[in-house]
């Protein structure tokens, strides 16, 4: 069923799991993550970016997210869309049927320049007003997105501020985020706390707290209605960039988000914790290792049914480690 993140998220804090949010763009990535969330008993939170709308097309989008709830009814499924840069953009999506919209008023509507606060609770609060009316609900996201490790946003496709950071811009403050919730209404909250977007986070294997776990601790206290969510969740798995490398690609050494932490995350109050580059990663080298083993298959359906399972694979771990398995 097609369910509110709201709802979704409440029942997250009040059983003390966490829920990652796939990023959506094609059948392959949707039926990995259905298969994953019935396999583990999961709710499912699927997600549309401006990229996978110009990919896909909304249309095709909002259908295959439909046909997976026709086919898994037994499965919560919220259909969030991912950063939107503007009121009228969340207002399309919600005109469309989806149950929850991010509006990423941290930016200018170009989605790349820092945004003042007040700029960010006008455009939060409007979104709000507009989707409240429909039932749908609304993350915001408060501070910019960077690596503590890096000083980099580190966003090469074009989601987020670009260039070095400083700690203060990268870490959201607890007394701003308890003003910019009470003046917005938001559902949930999108904090920087050390994660960055894409495959290049931190150049060092991670150890210790790579991410700000007090800083957590101390918004969550300060809003503990509200949910936390955590962009830049993606683990960067070390054995996928191998087998990637080993059948002829080149990825530099980089490190992710590692799972231990994000659970520790989960501890303290993130809910909602977002997931795209793991997916790609995982079905990269699934797709390079099939056709150099097997250099005379055509037949797209084969390669495309091992990204499938790579894919399927990283969804169950995260539902397991989250504790969102047993959930639906
Ligand atoms: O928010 C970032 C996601 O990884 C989406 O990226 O716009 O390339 O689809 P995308
Ligand atoms: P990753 O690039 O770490 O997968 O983060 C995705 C994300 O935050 C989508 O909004
Ligand atoms: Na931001
Ligand atoms: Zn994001």
């Amino acid at each position: 069923a097609l369910i509110s993140m709201r709802q979704l998220l409440d029942h997250a804090a009040e059983h003390g799991y966490g829920i990652p949010a796939f990023n959506v763009n094609n059948l392959e990535q949707m039926r990995a993550i259905m298969e994953a969330a019935d396999k583990t008993n999961s709710p499912v939170i699927v997600q549309a970016s401006a990229g996978a709308r110009k990919y896909a097309g909304s249309n095709f989008l909002r259908h295959m997210i439909l046909a997976a709830i026709a086919e898994f009814p037994h499965i919560p499924v919220c259909m969030h869309q991912d950063h939107g840069t503007s009121p009228a953009i969340c207002q399309r999506s919600i005109a469309m049927g989806f149950s929850s919209v991010m509006m990423d008023g941290s930016l200018m509507a170009d989605g790349k320049t820092p945004s003042d606060y007040d700029y960010n609770v006008d455009v939060t609060r409007r979104t709000v007003e507009m989707a409240h009316a429909c039932g749908v609900s609304v993350e915001g996201e408060l501070g910019c997105l960077g690596s503590l490790e890096t000083g980099q946003a580190g966003e090469e496709d074009g989601v987020g501020a670009t260039g070095t950071l400083s700690h203060d811009q990268m870490l959201t403050d607890p007394d701003e985020a308890a003003d910019f919730v009470a003046k917005t209404g938001v559902d949930a909250l999108a904090i920087a706390c050390g994660t960055s977007h894409g495959a290049y986070k931190f150049t060092r294997p991670p150890t210790g707290d790579i991410l700000a776990i007090d800083r957590i601790k101390a918004i969550h206290d300060r809003i503990p209605g509200t949910h936390l969510v955590m962009h830049g969740s993606s683990s960067v798995p070390q054995e996928w960039l191998a087998i990637i490398n080993e059948f002829g690609g080149e990825i530099p050494e980089t490190y992710g988000v590692p799972v231990e932490q994000i659970v520790e995350g989960i501890k303290h109050g993130v809910r909602k914790v977002n997931i795209d580059t793991d997916l790609r990663l995982a079905s990269t080298g699934a797709v390079r290792r099939f056709l150099a083993e097997n250099p005379s298959e055509f037949d797209p359906r084969k390669f495309l049914k091992v990204t499938m399972d790579a894919m399927s694979d990283i969804c169950v771990a995260r539902y397991e480690a989250f504790g969102t398995a047993g959930h639906a």
